[in-house]
């Protein structure tokens, strides 16, 4: 009896561990550009992740612990400054001047968007949205778990190839230091997929969309961009890292 008791004991325990495992995702940022990047994280829910917002020099990581059910996004600041008190501005990616962000960052900005867990038997649903156009080269890797897992991103550097009537120039250095989505720079219904172009059939790609999906395959490229462009995983970490 006493046996039984002990094997019941262990998994119990085997369950509970397991459970703990599953139940959280690991998110790893990870600076892989030449410069200082600021990111900014907002949640769908009320867990924030890193307190809204941080500071990651070239080569640093940060690792962020998300429970089951979160949903939500990681994007790249640039050029930014920051007093002690954690006032200032960025040239991309703002959030109302606050180095911990309370709300989304202003566009142009990569962003990488999760949902982890909860619905679709544990499944996570992740992508990487360029719908509120680019600033940063970003990519999203899967680590561990299981399903089709596979590599999310947008990996060349669009600033390069940027229309004009795009362009988001870096006051201080005068490089290009973000692109535009169509709908930011013409606020047009075929662009911004609204009035009468709202819905996934009459709301296709156009040549600026076509631009970005172009350079950026597995990207969202605008708002009703095909289902190719959101990839699940299940019982995964993810590595996030900018200029991979
Ligand atoms: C898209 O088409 C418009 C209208 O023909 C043209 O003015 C614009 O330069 C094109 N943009 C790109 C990125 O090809």
């Amino acid at each position: 009896m006493a046996n039984i008791s002990s094997i019941h004991i262990i998994f119990f325990l085997f369950f509970i561990t397991s459970g703990i495992a599953v139940s959280a995702t690991v998110f790893t940022l990870h600076n892989s550009c030449p410069y200082t990047v600021w990111p900014g994280t907002l949640s769908g829910n009320s867990i924030t992740l890193g307190d809204g917002g941080f500071q990651l020099t070239p080569g640093a990581s940060v690792q962020l612990t998300a429970p089951t059910g979160w949903s939500g996004r990681f994007w790249a600041r640039t050029g930014c400054n920051f007093d002690s008190t954690g006032r200032g501005n960025c040239v991309t990616g703002d959030c109302g001047g606050v180095l911990k962000c309370r709300g989304g960052g202003v566009p142009p900005a990569t962003l990488a968007e999760f949902t982890v867990g909860s619905a679709n038997a544990g499944m996570d649903f992740y992508d990487v949205s360029l719908v509120d156009g680019y600033n940063v080269k970003m990519g999203i890797k899967p680590q561990g778990g299981s399903g089709n897992c596979r590599y999310a991103g947008c990996v060349e550097d669009i600033n390069e190839i940027c229309p004009n009537e795009l362009r988001i120039i870096d006051p201080h250095t005068g490089v290009i230091a973000a692109c535009k989505s169509a709908c930011a720079a013409f606020n047009s219904p075929e662009f911004c997929c609204t009035g009468a172009h709202s819905s996934p059939q009459t709301c296709t790609p156009t040549n600026y969309s076509a631009m970005f999906k172009n350079a950026c395959p597995s990207a969202y490229s605008y708002a009703y961009d095909d289902a190719s462009s959101t990839f699940t995983c299940t019982g995964s970490n993810y590595l996030i890292t900018f200029c991979p």
